[in-house]
């Protein structure tokens, strides 16, 4: 690979031994997929380092003593707790500490504690052909797809993009990465977000890794958009897609298959929807313990749609209901009355968190020597939330629209 004199000078520990260490890792990961050369990245979005698992904090904090810091801007994923009010979700107060620490250390670092999954709804706006660097699949994807910024599922490498600005040329950096690989003809009706997550679900086991190509979806809005991305990224490890006339390198069906045929054709239909919402509800009887909304994390007008159907109502006193979202909607959200409205009903706005990566996990838990929480049977209004809290959670779960969600919440059952 070929290596710029200040690249080298990276390398060679001349700006010190993090970023030497960091370059180093670059390197390998350019050489092991081929790469002519590195590229300047403009933007990071990285893992927060996670208590629940051992070590990742002790490492950032390790490198921030070194004097680390961040050459990019730089937003964080969710952390396993809500830190602005964790006492109210139960947060165990050891993790709570841990993650005050992992704070300090990420304001040490320039890193800002966004937690979130959907930085690109917090400022973080990469123009069009900008390389960055991601992790979490629901975000990677939206940059992808929908801004058309350029990253990899970049995994703990984003860590190291971070304290350099670089990262290889490789993966969808590539033009040719880019392109529409299927050919994906919806022929039914989506009717709310939810069914967008579904369709995102159905569309991503056909295609794996591959760039669909959607026709038949009309000026989807961004929430749609949003859980779109997160199925089909989900259930297959999709990190781009095109909707011809909508989506920026998709000015036409022809442009995004770049001239070429499709490799496969797909048809969607009603049937299939419905499939996919049969295999994510798995509970045998009505009782609902937990109900999430918010995953990906609710943007305010989501917080708004929820309040208002929670207005003068109360949430069942055997049911819990958390809507996550990230602490710029929450300020807004509490601005607008939202937070207070939801608050009374008895729900929580938490942020900060989500269930499948906080302390709601069974593997979280057991290490930190804590009872299991009852969490017998999860209601959401997302596939991704759906498919990977059977597992991390061990409980059933239940997928259908907000409107439903906030009814049951409210019933119980
Ligand atoms: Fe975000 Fe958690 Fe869903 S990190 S995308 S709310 S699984």
């Amino acid at each position: 690979m070929r290596l710029t004199c200040s690249e080298k000078d990276l390398l060679s520990g001349k700006e010190g031994p993090v970023k030497a260490l960091a370059m180093s890792h670059l390197v390998k990961l350019g050489e092991a997929f081929d790469a002519e050369e590195m590229v300047d990245i403009t933007y990071a979005h990285m893992s927060s380092g996670s208590a629940l698992r051992s070590g990742e904090i002790d490492y950032l904090s390790g490198l921030s003593d070194q004097g680390a810091r961040v050459k990019v801007p730089t937003s964080s994923e969710v952390i396993a707790v809500d830190l602005r009010d964790p006492a109210a979700i139960g947060a165990p107060p050891s993790l709570v500490k841990d993650y005050r620490r992992l704070l300090a250390v990420h304001t040490r670092m320039g890193i800002a504690a966004t937690y979130t999954c959907v930085p690109f709804t917090q400022g973080y706006v990469p123009p069009k052909g900008a390389c960055i660097a991601s992790m979490e699949s629901a975000a990677i994807i939206y940059f992808n797809a929908v801004l058309g910024a350029r990253t990899n599922r970049c995994g703990f490498f984003v860590l190291f993009a971070a304290l350099t600005g670089k990262y290889p040329k490789i993966g969808y950096l590539l033009d040719k990465n880019r392109l529409g690989t299927h050919l994906v003809s919806v022929q039914t009706n989506l009717l709310n977000v939810t069914d967008y997550g579904a369709l995102g679900y159905h569309v991503g086991r056909l295609v794996g890794g591959g760039v669909p190509v959607f026709q038949g979806l009309e000026r989807p809005r961004q929430e749609e958009l949003i859980m779109l991305g997160a199925g089909l990224a989900t259930s297959g490890t999709v990190a781009m897609y095109h909707i011809p006339g909508i989506t920026p390198e998709a000015p036409t069906t022809a442009a995004a298959l770049g001239g070429e045929a499709p490799g496969e054709r797909i048809s969607v239909n009603t049937g299939d929807i419905q499939a996919v919402y049969q295999h994510l509800c798995t509970a045998s009887h009505n009782t609902v313990d937990f109900i999430y909304l918010g995953c990906p994390q609710y943007t305010l007008e989501q917080i708004r749609t929820a309040a208002d159907l929670l207005t003068g109502k109360r949430v069942h006193p055997d049911t819990t209901l958390w809507i996550g979202t990230n602490r710029m909607a929450f300020a807004m959200a509490r601005r607008m009355g939202y937070h207070e409205i939801i608050k009374k009903a008895g729900g929580k706005l938490v942020c900060d968190t989500c269930p499948v990566d906080s302390f709601l996990r069974l593997d979280a838990l057991k290490k930190r020597g804590i009872q299991q929480p009852a969490v017998q049977t999860m209601l959401t209004d997302s596939a991704k939330q759906a498919h990977y809290a059977r597992t991390t959670l061990g409980c059933n779960t239940l997928v259908d629209t907000v409107h439903a969600c906030i009814q049951t919440a409210v019933r119980g059952k």
